[in-house]
């Protein structure tokens, strides 16, 4: 069979790897790709919201199955232009991916079925919003409702701040008509943890659990970025956290898209924080999460194609993912300065120490070809996965491995996954 995959990510290369890895696959596609996606798939020239293009491509192509990786095309509504076409896709259609899409939906449709999330207001008019943030318990926590690059969560700590933070979201519109209206939440504390699962519109499958790192500098210092590095599987997601989370969040919130006529089919990826009051939900999104999916696929043992139509079949409960009991560690390799500016278009060299390793992988972020070389195209360039016999030894053997690929500004986080090994309540 054919499969067109949309996105040029680490997260997609993750997904090419484990399509190649099945038999029934005989081709594939990724637009755009990059660098790295393209010694496993044909990359083609068509940005991920060209919609109509990608559509014309795919019938032209006979792609029997398309797989939509990144956020904005999903929330955008690719994937209901492509059935409209009679193209198979996995993913959800965009009545189903505002579960990403809008913050104050996902908010309400936690509050109206009782799934445990910090609590929250929401407003649409700045100086209603302003006048709550008076009598409001600091710190806090403001959120654009709308996508916006993983950046429009402010953390505020005092009055002030949080002040502004409206200002920022509502009147200066830094992220545009994402902050039309604003999400004001309680802050909460604990340990977070993202646990990626696959949907069939009444069925959830989780998938090993794992955990990102999202600030760009050591000690969870630093600006927030798209992930800087992770592990799988998390340790402190235990037997009996998971117990609470299939009963009380996973299920639920399945149902909950169904009742309310927007059955979700794809992938919800829960992002958790273990609070001292139980997991509660941090955030949807409705896709597989980038860095995760590079610690989380290869470990996955099932044929994903096969997931994946059990999924769109509404057959996913004939399932049972499998997965490795290797532990993976994966650790970003950055353009020094990401998430603010840096430069691009630098040569990286050292790619062949991972020819034939199936226990490291070097998945690409931000590449693209010039000329013969490789170079550096994005903040976020390169993920290093390892796979070892625990976190600890797979953590050892990423960083070692980190230390194979060059290029001018590398910039990595030293302390991937060190949460792990410093933790006293687990062993
Ligand atoms: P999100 O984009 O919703 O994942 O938010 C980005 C990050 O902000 C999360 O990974 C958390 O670290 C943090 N965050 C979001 N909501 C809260 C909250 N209610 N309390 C504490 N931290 C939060
Ligand atoms: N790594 C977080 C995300 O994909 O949203």
């Amino acid at each position: 069979m054919k499969v067109l995959i949309v996105g040029g990510g680490g997260r997609e290369h993750a997904i090419a790897l484990a399509v190649q890895q099945s038999p029934q696959v005989d081709k594939i596609y990724c637009a755009p790709g990059n660098a790295g996606i393209a010694q496993l798939a044909e990359c083609v020239p068509i940005g991920v919201m060209e919609f109509d293009r990608l559509a014309d491509f795919s019938v032209e192509k006979g792609i029997d199955l398309a797989i939509v990786g990144p956020d904005d095309p999903l929330v955008g509504g690719i994937v209901d232009v492509f059935k409209k076409r009679g193209i198979r896709t996995f993913g959800p259609d965009k009545k189903a991916a505002i579960l990403e899409g809008s913050k104050a939906f996902s908010k309400d449709l936690m509050k109206k079925y009782g799934i445990p999330t910090a609590a929250y207001e929401r407003f649409d008019d700045p100086d209603k919003a302003l006048a709550y943030l008076e009598t409001a318990k600091m710190p806090i926590v403001l959120k654009a409702d709308g996508l916006a690059l993983g950046k429009g969560v402010l953390i505020c700590n005092d009055l002030d701040e949080a002040k502004e933070g409206i200002k920022t979201i509502m009147l200066d519109k830094k992220f545009g008509d994402s902050g039309n209206t604003v999400v004001i939440e309680e802050f909460m504390t604990g340990r977070e943890v993202s646990v990626l699962s696959f949907v069939d519109g009444k069925t959830v499958k989780t998938m090993s659990s794992a955990q990102d790192h999202k600030r760009a500098r050591d000690n969870d210092e630093g600006p927030n970025t798209g992930g800087m590095g992770n592990f799988s599987p998390s340790p402190f997601y235990t037997e009996e956290i998971d117990r609470f989370c299939q009963e009380k969040i996973f299920a639920p919130t399945v149902a909950a898209m169904a009742s309310e006529g927007r059955p979700f089919c794809g992938v919800i990826f829960f992002g958790l924080m273990l609070t001292s009051d139980g997991p509660k939900v941090l955030e949807y999104n409705a896709r597989f999460g980038d860095p995760e999916a590079q610690v989380v696929l290869p470990r996955m043992k099932n044929d994903i194609i096969d997931v994946m139509n059990a999924c769109i079949d509404g057959k996913l409960d004939t399932i049972d993912l499998e997965f490795s009991d290797k532990a993976a560690v994966c650790v970003v390799l950055a353009s020094d300065g990401y998430p603010g500016s840096y430069e691009k278009g630098k040569k990286i060299t050292g790619f062949e120490a991972f020819d034939g390793l199936d226990d490291r992988f070097c998945f690409h972020a931000g590449t693209k070809f010039d000329g013969g070389d490789i170079v550096t195209n994005g903040g976020r360039v390169l993920g290093i996965t390892a796979l070892g016999d625990s976190i600890a030894d797979a953590r050892k053997k990423a960083y070692e491995a980190t230390g194979w690929i060059d290029f001018s500004n590398k910039y990595m986080r030293s302390d991937i996954a060190n949460s792990v090994l410093s933790a006293s309540d687990i062993k």
